[in-house]
C-alpha cells in the first residue's frame, strides 16, 4: 500500500459529516482512491434522502484532492455517482499545492456563542469570491438584515418541528457520546467535550439531555447564537440532486477551510434545509431564483473548541 495514499485518506477523514457519522469507506488500487457511501451509518430521520451524507462525501473528496496535491500528486475525479467517487492520482513535479491544506486539521464546527464582532468587507469579499458554479450558489445574510431575520424564523420553526419529533430526538441521542469511554469506543458521534459539557454516565446524561431537546430550550440557545454571529450563509443547489450534493460538499469544504484560514468560526443551522416542508417554503419565498436551500451556516468570531473524534483509517478502508 502506498503510504502517501494512507496519509491522503487520513486527511479526507478530517472532513465534517452530519452527527459525525463519518459515512465513508475508502478503497485503494495502484493509482486510484475510491470513496463509497457507508449507508450503515445513514441518518434516516434527519437525512431521509441521504443529502447530507453525500455532502459529507463531497467534503471528504475535496480534502482528498487538496492533500493529494500537497503530497505531489496530480489528482482527478474519474468517476462520480451515487456508488462511488473515484480519484486517479499521478506523481508529478508540476503539481501546484493548495495553501488550504494547512487548514484541514485546524477546521472545526464551532457551536459556541460567538463574539458578535462583524466580519470586515475585505474578508467578506474573499469569502464571496469562492467561486460557486452555475448550479451552486452562496448567499450571505448579515445578522439584523431582513434576509437573516427570515432565515432565523425558519431555524426556529425547524427546531419546533424537529424537537417535537420523538424519532428525531432518539436518532440524535443515539449519536451523542456522553463520556470518554463512549468516545474511545466509537470514535464517532457528537462528543460531550465539543458541546462544552462535563463527562457523565450514559443513563444520567440521557435523562439530563432529554430536558434540553425541547423546542423552546433549543430556540432560546439558537437565538443567542445567531444574534452573536456575524452572518448566516446559505448554500443552494439548482436541482437538489446527488451530483450537486457532492459538488456542494466540495464547495462547502473549501468555504470552511477558507474561513478557518481567516480566523473565522463556523457552525451549522441546518434545520430549515432538513425539514422538507420548510425548505420548500424557503425555495418559493427567498430571493434565491427558485434554487433549493440546501445548507445553512452561521459564521463569526470565537475561540476554538475541542475537536471531534475520528475513526482510525484502518476502520474506514475496505
Ligand atoms: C452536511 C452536514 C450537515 C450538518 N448539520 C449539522 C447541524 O444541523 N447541526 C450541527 O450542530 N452540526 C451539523 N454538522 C456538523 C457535524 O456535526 C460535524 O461536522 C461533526 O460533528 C464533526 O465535527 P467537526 O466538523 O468539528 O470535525 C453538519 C455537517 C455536515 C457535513
Amino acid at each position: 500500500m502506498n503510504p502517501d495514499f494512507l496519509e491522503i485518506i487520513r486527511y479526507a477523514t478530517k472532513a465534517p459529516s452530519g452527527h459525525n457519522t463519518q459515512p465513508w469507506r475508502f478503497s485503494l488500487a495502484e493509482n486510484t482512491i475510491s470513496i463509497r457511501p457507508n449507508f450503515e451509518v445513514a441518518l434516516p430521520v434527519v437525512d431521509g434522502d441521504n443529502r447530507e451524507l453525500y455532502i459529507s462525501l463531497g467534503c471528504a473528496t475535496e480534502n482528498q484532492l487538496i492533500a493529494a496535491a500537497h503530497f505531489g500528486y496530480e489528482a482527478h475525479i474519474v468517476q462520480c455517482d451515487t456508488a462511488e467517487i473515484k480519484i486517479e492520482l499521478t506523481k508529478s513535479n508540476q503539481v501546484v499545492k493548495d495553501n488550504l491544506f494547512h487548514q484541514i486539521e485546524r477546521r472545526q464546527t464551532n457551536r459556541s456563542v460567538y463574539s458578535s464582532k462583524k466580519i470586515g468587507n475585505e474578508q467578506l469579499e474573499k469569502l464571496q469570491s469562492i467561486s460557486p458554479s452555475e448550479n451552486l450558489k452562496i448567499y450571505f445574510a448579515e445578522i439584523g438584515s431582513p434576509l437573516a431575520d427570515t432565515l432565523s424564523q425558519y431555524i426556529a420553526k425547524g427546531n419546533e418541528i424537529q424537537m417535537s419529533d420523538k424519532a428525531f430526538r432518539e436518532e440524535l441521542l443515539s449519536w451523542m457520546r456522553f463520556n470518554g469511554r463512549q468516545v474511545k469506543a466509537t470514535c464517532n458521534g457528537l462528543s460531550y467535550k465539543v458541546f462544552g459539557n462535563p463527562a457523565l454516565p450514559d443513563v444520567i446524561a440521557k435523562l439530563i439531555v432529554r430536558q434540553f431537546l425541547k423546542p423552546n430550550t433549543q430556540n432560546k440557545g439558537d437565538r443567542k447564537k445567531i444574534a452573536f454571529s456575524s452572518h448566516l450563509v446559505l448554500f443552494t443547489t439548482k436541482h437538489n440532486i446527488v451530483k450537486e450534493w457532492i459538488d456542494l460538499g466540495r464547495l462547502l469544504q473549501r468555504f470552511c477551510l477558507t474561513v478557518t484560514e481567516l480566523g473565522i468560526a463556523s457552525a451549522y443551522c441546518n434545520q430549515p434545509c432538513e425539514v422538507v416542508s420548510l425548505a420548500n417554503e424557503l425555495q418559493k419565498t427567498l430571493p434565491i431564483n427558485g434554487e433549493y436551500p440546501t445548507l445553512l451556516l452561521r459564521i463569526g468570531y470565537a475561540d476554538p473548541t475541542p475537536y471531534s473524534p475520528r475513526k482510525k483509517i484502518e476502520e474506514v478502508i475496505e
